[in-house]
């Protein structure tokens, strides 16, 4: 087997640090590793694999050395203009920002949905949104079994999907808090217009003319392109909520087809990528916490019940680590993929 050489940019952020993780977790046949960043992080080093390695700046000849793969996830300024020109050098990469999920071009993949798009790519391939992922691994079964009508979303979504900066902000937050309970002071936020601590905010990235938030298109446009269902009917209200890591959704869901629940919850469970935790009795289901999603690359689905308003519907409760399966682990799948099968 061949070994490749991986390039991670945005090594030194919360997405790009899972990935070190995930890849050390993972072992793939990878014979050399690069990490870049930002000039501010040149010469710092990051442990991986056993060893310091020595973070690069990210320049526009970063990739004449060549490389197989390249991991992004520096957002989408750096993705539009670094990763065309590490494609042109005949690097792979898989981009975890939005700049290209929606060019018609461009492969948005879920390795448990959709991991025929793969072969489409033209030097890149996008990650979808975080949120988007965890909803389709679990919707992808749903709609092949009973032919998804119409989706409802609504999320509550972990800092920790807002960089380092929403970290902070929350862990300032309740600092404040125990500190002083009384101080208003905001002066310490670093990323979210209002505190995050003790509060929900219901708007994530900016607002669109319609009304709706950037996320909650994002989620929408993504689902449909994943799913190829250009006309299904969505809608989706994303929040933010003083949750550290883990992005949970209340997802109701209407078929054109009839379903038997228990048929339906059997179909899940044998779904790659799903963890079914639904016993309602000892209230063991899917939670943002270390003891159940934190850490884990499965998506876990509980609180699955008939949505008797509708003629055939239901409504589901997923969670997932947003940084590992909604960013780092699913680019990372993404390239163990394309190893497999020599794409
Ligand atoms: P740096 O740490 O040097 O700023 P997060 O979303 O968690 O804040 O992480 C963003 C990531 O993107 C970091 O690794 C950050 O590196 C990286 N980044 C930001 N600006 C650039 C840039 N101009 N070139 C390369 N990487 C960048």
């Amino acid at each position: 087997m061949k070994n490749y050489k991986l390039a991670i940019v945005g090594a030194t952020g919360v997405v790009g640090r899972t990935a070190l993780k995930v890849l050390e977790e993972k072992q793939l046949p990878i014979a050399e590793y690069v990490l870049f960043a930002s000039k501010r992080s040149s010469g710092k080093t990051l442990p991986f694999m056993g060893k310091d390695y020595v973070v690069r700046e990210l320049t526009e000849h970063s990739f004449d050395e060549g490389f197989d793969f390249a991991i992004f996830s520096a957002g989408g300024d750096i993705a539009k203009k670094y990763a065309p020109i590490a494609a042109s050098c005949g690097c792979i990469v898989v981009d975890n920002s939005s700049a290209f999920r929606m060019d018609p071009t461009v492969p948005l993949v879920v390795p448990e949905v959709n991991p025929e798009e793969i072969v489409n790519h033209h030097g890149i391939i996008a990650n979808p949104n975080c949120s988007t992922i965890q909803a389709v691994v679990a919707l992808k079964p749903l709609d092949d079994a009973y032919h998804i009508k119409r989706i409802v979303y609504s999320t509550y979504q972990a800092v920790s999907g807002a960089g380092i900066r929403g970290i902070e902000d929350l862990r300032q937050g309740i600092e404040q808090y125990v500190s002083s309970p009384k101080n208003t002071n905001t002066s310490y936020l670093q990323k979210f217009p209002y505190p995050i601590f003790n509060n929900c905010l219901p708007h994530i990235d900016s607002f669109l003319e319609n009304g709706y938030t950037k996320e909650e298109e994002k989620m929408i446009n993504e689902t449909r392109k994943i799913l190829k269902r250009p006309d299904l009917k969505i809608t989706a209200t994303t929040v933010r909520v003083p949750v550290f890591n883990c992005h949970s959704e209340a997802i109701n869901v209407e078929f054109e087809k009839d379903f038997e629940l228990q048929q339906l919850i059997h179909t899940l469970t044998t779904s790659p990528g799903v963890v079914v935790q639904n016993t309602q009795g000892n209230r063991n289901m899917p939670y943002p916490l270390a003891t159940t999603c934190d850490g884990h690359d499965e998506v876990f689905v509980g609180r699955i019940r008939r949505d008797r308003s509708v003629d055939s519907g239901v409504n589901l409760w997923v969670v997932a680590d947003n940084i590992r399966k909604g960013a780092a682990s699913n680019a990372i799948q993404i390239v163990e993929k394309m190893m497999e099968e020599n794409v």
